[in-house]
């Protein structure tokens, strides 16, 4: 844990909020995620295997006595203290940031846990902006475990995810899946997420990397999934879905087998619409295929699933771009690198990948001047850590 993170929004606190006193203050902590394999079958009833890392957002909140809310970010100090009321949940478009706490806020109002009094709080986050390491998700979980802690509210972690989910849903207008808010709430350390997206149902599979490590590339081309092409893939989903249902009986695309997804699929006349439900039942199976490998030790095959997932959203999802296609095909070529693919919601943000750590140096060097020269800007990589859950901290 950086302590150095604490120490920020405790001073920060001081100088925005203290007003004297930084007594009664709590710090808080909430992770990102990075996905391992199951992209894009979370919002079709289909599987993730995800992982909470150790960077995520930071807070220091504290109750006040009457209903003001007020917010600072230490990453956007330029819009200063933005002031609110617990009278004001609309969703208004010059919120910016503060729709992402506001709409938890919201989200527990609506299900009966009424804040008494308001909150000033100061956040400042170590995921680099708009990676798709999912800080929007560690900063809902984040005031999530907040109020549970400050108010008493009386909900689960899953809740937390399901809480989060559904302010940036109905209060952000994203229309993600689970998977984001649910690693972030229930990450565990060294652990990765077995998660049906279905029932929610889920089971933690150790990630036991001898001698590897989980590296994490940076196209530094920011994704913004908010009115992009995320919404198109869920809807062309939604209609194989509906066909499906029709023609095979399934309430969500992720109940099929490959097999049955091959005798029922010529019912999908447009072949765009059949290119997306394809990659949703693929994936969905080679997730639970790759979990098995990872359970049985056999990293090679959970790293050759990696870079058939990649395929998959490159040819027939579509939700790649040249950059993470140049650091995933780039990292293929490298001996000691065991799998490689885009994470997250694509179009941008980052590559996940397993490496030897004989081979680190050489997959930075060959990956890094390789996009460099193909992109004319750099990538940055991270060798991450899975950690848990948010904390007190
Ligand atoms: C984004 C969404 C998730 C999930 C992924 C793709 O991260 O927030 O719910 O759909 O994209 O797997």
């Amino acid at each position: 844990m950086d302590l150095s993170f604490k120490e920020v929004v405790l001073k920060t606190f001081a100088e925005k909020f203290g007003e004297g006193s930084n007594e009664g203050v709590k710090c808080y902590f909430a992770p990102g995620r990075v996905n391992l394999i199951g992209e894009h079958t979370d919002y079709n009833g289909g599987h993730v295997f995800p992982c909470a890392l150790t960077i995520g957002s930071f807070a220091a909140a504290r109750k006040r006595s009457d209903r003001k809310l007020r917010f600072y970010s230490v990453n956007l100090d330029k819009s200063g203290v933005i002031e609110t009321s617990l009278d004001d949940f609309k969703p208004l478009k010059e919120d910016s940031w503060i729709s992402y706490p506001k709409g938890v806020m919201w989200a527990f109002e609506k299900r009966g846990f009424s804040m008494d009094t308001g909150l000033d709080i100061v956040i400042y986050g170590n995921i680099p902006n708009g990676s798709g390491l999912s800080s929007s998700a560690s900063i809902e979980v984040l005031t999530g475990f907040i109020l549970r802690d400050l108010y008493g509210f009386d909900v689960s972690g899953v809740d937390l995810a399901v809480i989060g989910q559904d302010a940036e849903n109905n209060y952000c207008g994203m229309n993600c899946g689970i998977m984001d808010q649910f690693a972030s709430a229930m990450g565990k350390e060294d652990n990765a997420i077995f998660l049906d997206c279905a029932t929610l149902k889920y089971e933690y599979a150790p990630v036991v990397l001898n001698g590897m490590k989980l590296v994490v590339t940076n196209t530094n081309k920011k994704h913004k999934l908010v009115g992009s092409a995320y919404n198109d893939r869920r809807n062309e989903c939604e209609k194989a879905r509906e066909i499906l249902a029709g023609v095979a009986g399934i309430r969500e695309l992720g109940e099929l087998s490959n097999e049955d997804f091959e005798k029922y699929k010529d019912a999908i006349k447009d072949p765009v619409v059949l290119k997306r439900a394809k990659h949703a039942v693929y994936e969905n199976n080679r997730t639970l295929v790759a979990v098995e490998a990872l359970k049985n030790g056999d990293i090679e095959e959970f790293g050759k699933l990696m870079n058939a997932s990649h395929v998959s959203l490159r040819d027939d999802f579509e939700v790649t771009c040249e950059e993470l296609d140049i650091l995933a095909e780039e990292a293929w070529k490298i001996p000691g690198v065991l799998g490689s693919r885009m994470t997250g919601g694509g179009f941008g943000g980052c590559t996940v990948s397993i490496v030897k750590d004989e081979a680190i140096p050489e997959f930075k060097k060959q990956v890094g001047e390789a996009y460099k020269a193909k992109v004319g800007y750099d990538c940055t990589f991270y060798e991450v850590s899975i950690g848990d859950g948010p904390s007190v901290i």
